[in-house]
């Protein structure tokens, strides 16, 4: 039986939520990594992903000027990269350097691949609507890879506040 409840209260037991890790590359070539757990896919015909990025990030300043981006999916073992990436600002340091992030070049857009992830989708940005107080950026995927391990699993976020860790199967994962 459901009882009713705050919007805010019921969100806590969404998780585990999957989390994916968008790089970017300024005009004077350094790369950029963010986490976002805010993360759907829009199309299948073209793939397509839709991303809630806030408008502080530096990753929005830089999509919205180069109009490209990778979503990684990061492996479960990248939970302390990816917390990394998800509490540091990219205007003031590479995220990649200080986190020992592995880079790899991507085929069609400049944004680097995640190389440790479990797959990479290069994506040009199609749109940015601001339905509510977040802006939802869309992104057409141009390629893909996926990693050559197929035993790698995902990463989860699964809590709130950022805990992270993987989800196997028997605990209601993927
Ligand atoms: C697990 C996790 C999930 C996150 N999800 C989002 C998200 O969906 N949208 C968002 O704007 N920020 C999210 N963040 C926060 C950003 O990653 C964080 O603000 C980051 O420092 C932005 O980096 P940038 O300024 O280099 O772009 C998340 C952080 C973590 C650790």
């Amino acid at each position: 039986m459901q009882k009713r409840t705050t919007p805010s209260e019921a969100l806590l037991r969404k998780y585990p939520e999957q989390v994916v890790l968008v790089t970017t590359r300024s005009a004077d070539g350094r790369p950029n990594v963010m986490a976002v757990g805010w993360v759907a896919i829009a199309s299948s015909d073209p793939p397509m992903f839709v991303l809630g990025i806030d408008d502080g990030a530096y990753t929005y300043e830089l999509i919205t000027r180069t109009k490209e981006f990778v979503v990684a999916f990061p492996s479960e073992r990248m939970a302390r990269e990816t917390l990394f990436a998800g509490s540091h600002s990219g205007r003031d340091k590479d995220k990649f350097a200080e986190a020992g992030i592995g880079a790899e070049p991507a085929a069609l857009v400049k944004a680097p691949l995640v190389a440790d992830a479990v797959a990479n989708f290069e994506c040009v940005l199609v749109e940015i609507s601001r339905p509510g107080d977040c802006p939802l950026v869309m992104g057409k995927v141009v390629a893909a890879h996926a990693h050559e391990d197929t035993s790698l699993r995902r990463l989860y976020t699964t809590a709130k506040g950022h805990t992270l860790g993987g989800v196997r199967a028997a605990a209601g994962g993927e």
